[in-house]
């Protein structure tokens, strides 16, 4: 494993000798992860670990038979190559999404409502009493909410809103059939209050969210990302937010963590949350344990339900 693992994550691999990082859990270097991929079966990454070709020759070269990445997202991993090579690929599907709606959940309430503003004032000691037109956020209740990508994840966060009245729309590439499905992402841009992005990462959606797409959206709306911080232009958010283009954003994921844009860590009305969409105790050792398996399956000879799609 490429980094330490919650408690019982491993146990599916009780039965294997398992070596990783060391016990302060220092990340591998990428050249020590690719002489580490030269020794093993199975690699247990995590989305921080740059599994690229190189790496994947590296392991092909040794005995290398399968990547179980800790995460649903995967664009961290040259899915391509690793089929190339004959190794076999895995994810952690259908663990995370009621944990990760409700992070997308709280980034909507708090951008909406401007919690975090309203709380640095407080603890900075910048508030003087109450004031009837202080922190005037905007209501979610009743809201139009579009979201884009109506995968697992989407769904759940459309289950939170439609508690919370709202009208939900929803986009996705293929026609899901459903109420509420938008088949052009600009309409459903324009007509949101708030919109909440649920995409994978990769190549196909960077800058989904561009300049020209924020500039659709009214100047009253909320951004959440929680999926890939490739999917929005990190610099024209910067910008919308800055000039008052667009009220608030919610953000999970960054598009070069652990980096923050300064000129988004400077922006109005924007809660940046460090990639916690997964993170709550039970969520994070289901995904360990289902990574586990996975590997466990392979290194029996089988294929397990969580190998990604070509
Ligand atoms: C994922 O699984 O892809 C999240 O970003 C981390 O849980």
């Amino acid at each position: 494993m490429a980094r330490r693992l919650p408690d019982g994550g491993l146990d599916p691999l009780a039965a294997h000798e398992v070596v990783g990082p060391d016990p302060d859990d220092t990340p591998f270097t990428p050249s020590e992860l690719r002489a580490y991929a030269g020794e093993v079966d199975a690699i247990i990454s995590v989305l921080t670990d740059r599994i690229d070709a190189d790496l994947i020759e590296r392991g092909a070269a040794g005995r290398l038979r399968v990547v179980a990445n800790v995460a649903v997202g995967y664009d961290n991993v040259d899915v391509g190559a690793a089929r190339e090579h004959g190794i076999v690929v895995c994810n952690t599907p259908g663990v995370l999404d009621e944990t990760t709606a409700d992070l997308a959940f709280t980034l909507i309430l708090s951008a909406a409502r401007l919690a975090h503003a309203a709380e640095t004032d407080l603890r900075a000691g910048d508030w003087h009493g109450w004031g009837i037109t202080q922190y005037l956020g905007r209501d979610v209740h009743g809201a139009t909410l579009g979201i884009v990508g109506y995968g697992r994840i989407g769904r759940a966060v459309a289950r939170r809103a439609s508690g919370f009245g709202m009208q939900v729309l929803h986009h996705a590439r293929t026609d899901s059939g459903e109420p509420g499905f938008v088949a052009d992402l600009d309409e459903l841009l324009a007509a949101a209050d708030i919109v909440s992005l649920h995409v994978p990462g990769g190549d196909a959606s960077r800058h989904l969210i561009d300049a020209r797409r924020l500039a659709l959206m009214k100047p009253t709306a909320v951004l959440v990302n929680t999926a890939r911080g490739s999917v929005v232009d990190e610099d024209a958010l910067a910008d919308a937010l800055h000039s008052g283009r667009l009220f608030a954003a919610g953000l999970d994921v960054f598009e070069r963590e652990p980096e923050v844009r300064p000129r988004l860590l400077s922006a109005p009305n924007a809660v940046l949350l460090p990639h916690i969409g997964s993170a709550s105790q039970a969520t994070r050792t289901r995904m360990a344990r289902l990574a586990a398996q996975a590997v466990a399956i392979v290194l029996e000879g089988g294929i397990p339900p969580n190998v990604v799609p070509a």
